[in-house]
């Protein structure tokens, strides 16, 4: 079939479908909901059989829906319907949540169903879910809608009609307000997932109006309710009625910075230097010897490592998977210890969300200097990436639970193995963000792996690939799942295999000689400086578009127009995807 994407913007979930609907074999292409006149315009190029509405904003205009058949993905069962869907499910704590594909009508969501898709819920933040269940569901339930339109039937239920559920309004912030005094540990976090992560919740902290986000609960430390108690890293702990909780981001309301968010702590600045500081990082001291397995393992925090006989998993879960200069030294002393441990294989796992996605682009915003800002950072990553890729005491696997995008992508490939959950999607390139050149050592990791020419193609052509695709590459060794379970056991597998591999010393000499080898052809220090020159250009050169794209990124301002690598239809870019072989 012909698809056309219709979406506000080409968010997680509209990837996920894209690059499942083109390994289906379907032909694709993407439209960002602009303007009525434009959709139309882009309906009469491609000629679509079908238009399906992954994440809009605002309702499909009538002159389209009333002469083509068009679909919509609401994160609500059937039945359900208004913009507020999962943030209802998650205040309300159900069980069980879901996703419908129906027919776009007058009337908003409630128009004919084509499938639905049902999961259990789970306590996380909204982003969360969204990227996994819903995402996964959505897969499912679009795939049973196209199979329902191939075979001639029509759908499901004339209208969106379970009695159960019901429109549901807008989530207003007085509703999602914290009551500090009144509310428990469990209520707040609620609260803050069901916003996470858009809109967040609203509340004043040091007399100061704040956009609350990334929540996690404190085991130990407790106060007067409301108070700001401590600080980990990045983090603040805010006491409540009964425990008190973590909160990682902050979006300032207020001020000449407002509306994006960062490291609560550098949102606070001064305020928060007097907070007692608890860093718990697996880098901070020695654990003592002797441990069982998997006993020896750090608590808490962003950066946690667990160990299981000659495997250490060092896991790295950032919020929105960006690295910041201070979280990536962070990182390297956490890998520096990983390596001092009696094993022989280092599991990089990433989060659960996100493996990586590069630079802190929000941090990078709110800098002095966002030039100095993304030139330490693009240094320290560098740093990491060539820690990794000159590892010679320990195998290492990149374990991608959580998509990785840019630099995140690129940094994966340091790693002697590279596996992908099934479900995430991969973004190797840079480009999108102002013809950014990027670095971690990205020429000499990318075309080892896939060779010149499809290394060219990958950067140019600016789209997300799946795991599928990637492995049929060669960008990736491997994928397994879709689900987080079956990952980890895949990822067990293999790393204990290769500890236990009778060969592992002559695998590890083989590497060390192939590293030297590479090194005679081009050292690693020259691909560096070839790439930083290049950076440098964008971060300080005449040519302000990475720091024009970066700003428009960080703002979530809106697109004017879809960018030709999406908007296939639109002529000049007409980009082919290159078959897969599985
Ligand atoms: N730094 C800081 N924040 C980042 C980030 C980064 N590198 N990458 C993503 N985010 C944030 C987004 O700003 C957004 O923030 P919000 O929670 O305030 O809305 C959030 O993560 C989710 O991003 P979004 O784009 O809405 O999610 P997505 O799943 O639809 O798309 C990506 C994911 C990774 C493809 C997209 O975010 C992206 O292109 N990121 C930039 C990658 C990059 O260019 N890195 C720098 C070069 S190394």
């Amino acid at each position: 079939m012909r698809i056309l994407l219709l979406v506000h913007s080409f968010n997680s979930l509209s990837q996920r479908l894209y690059v499942e609907l083109a390994r289906d074999g379907h032909e694709l292409s993407v439209e960002l909901d602009i303007h009525d006149r434009v959709t139309s315009e882009a309906v009469q190029l491609f000629r679509p059989d079908l238009i399906l509405a992954p994440f809009l904003k605002r309702a499909i205009p009538a002159a389209l829906w009333q002469r083509h058949l068009c679909l919509i993905v609401h994160p609500g069962p059937p039945g359900d319907g208004g913009p507020s869907a999962l943030d209802w499910a998650i205040l309300r704590g159900v069980d069980r949540w879901g996703v419908t594909v129906l027919q776009a009508q007058a009337e908003l969501d409630a128009g004919a169903v084509w499938a639905s898709a049902s999961f259990a819920m789970r306590t996380a933040r909204k982003s969360s879910l969204y990227r996994h269940e819903v995402t996964e569901g959505a897969v499912r339930a679009v795939r049973a809608a196209l199979e329902r339109i191939a075979g001639g039937l029509g759908p499901l239920s004339a209208r969106n009609q379970e009695p159960q559920h019901g429109w549901q309004p807008l989530l207003r912030q007085a509703q999602r307000a914290i009551d500090w005094t009144h509310d428990d540990s469990a209520t707040v976090l609620r609260k803050i997932h069901s916003a996470d992560g858009f809109p967040g919740v609203e509340d004043r902290l040091f007399d100061r109006c704040f956009r609350l986000f990334d929540a996690q609960p404190e085991m130990h430390l407790a106060g007067r309710p409301g108070v700001v108690i401590a600080r980990r890293h990045g983090a603040v702990c805010r006491a409540t009625r009964d425990g008190a909780v973590w909160i990682g981001q902050l979006q300032p309301v207020d001020g000449p910075q407002r509306n994006f968010k960062r490291p609560a702590v550098l949102a606070l600045g001064a305020l928060a230097d007097a907070l007692p500081a608890t860093d718990d990082d697996p880098s901070d001291g020695e654990p003592a010897d002797g441990h069982a397995a998997g006993a020896y393992a750090s608590r808490g925090g962003e950066i946690r490592y667990e160990e299981y006989g000659a495997v250490g998993y060092l896991h790295f879960d950032f919020y929105n998977g960006a690295l910041g200069t201070v979280q990536c030294e962070r990182l390297r002393a956490a890998y520096a210890r990983a390596r001092r441990r009696p094993t022989r294989v280092i599991a990089l796992m990433g989060g659960s969300d996100f493996w990586c996605n590069g630079m802190h682009l929000h941090c990078i915003e709110a800098a002095d200097s966002p030039a100095d800002a993304s030139w330490d950072n693009i240094n320290c990553i560098d740093d990491l990436a060539r820690d990794i890729l000159l590892t010679d005491t320990h195998l290492t696997i990149a374990a991608l639970q959580g998509s990785a995008a840019a630099g995140g992508v690129f940094l994966a490939l340091a790693a002697d193995r590279v596996l992908a959950r099934s479900g995430i999607v991969l973004n190797p390139h840079y480009r999108n963000m102002g013809n950014l050149y990027g670095s971690e050592y990205w020429s000499y990791l990318l075309p080892r792996r896939v060779g010149a020419v499809r290394a060219q193609s990958l950067m140019a052509r600016r789209l997300p690939l799946g795991a599928v695709e990637a492995r049929s590459l060669g960008l990736i060794d491997d994928h397994a799942g879709p689900d987080a379970a079956t990952f980890r056991a895949h990822v067990d597998a293999l790393a204990a295999e290769l500890a236990a591999d009778g060969r592992f010393t002559q695998t590890m000499a083989d590497k060390c000689a192939e590293r030297a080898r590479d090194e005679q052809v081009r050292p690693l220090a020259d691909y560096r400086s070839a790439e930083l020159e290049q950076m440098r250009m964008n971060f300080y050169g005449f040519d302000p578009s990475y720091h024009i794209a970066r700003h428009r990124f960080v703002y979530r301002t809106p697109h004017a127009w879809t960018p030709l690598h999406l908007a296939q239809h639109r002529g000049t870019a007409r980009v082919r995807r290159e078959p897969t072989s599985a």
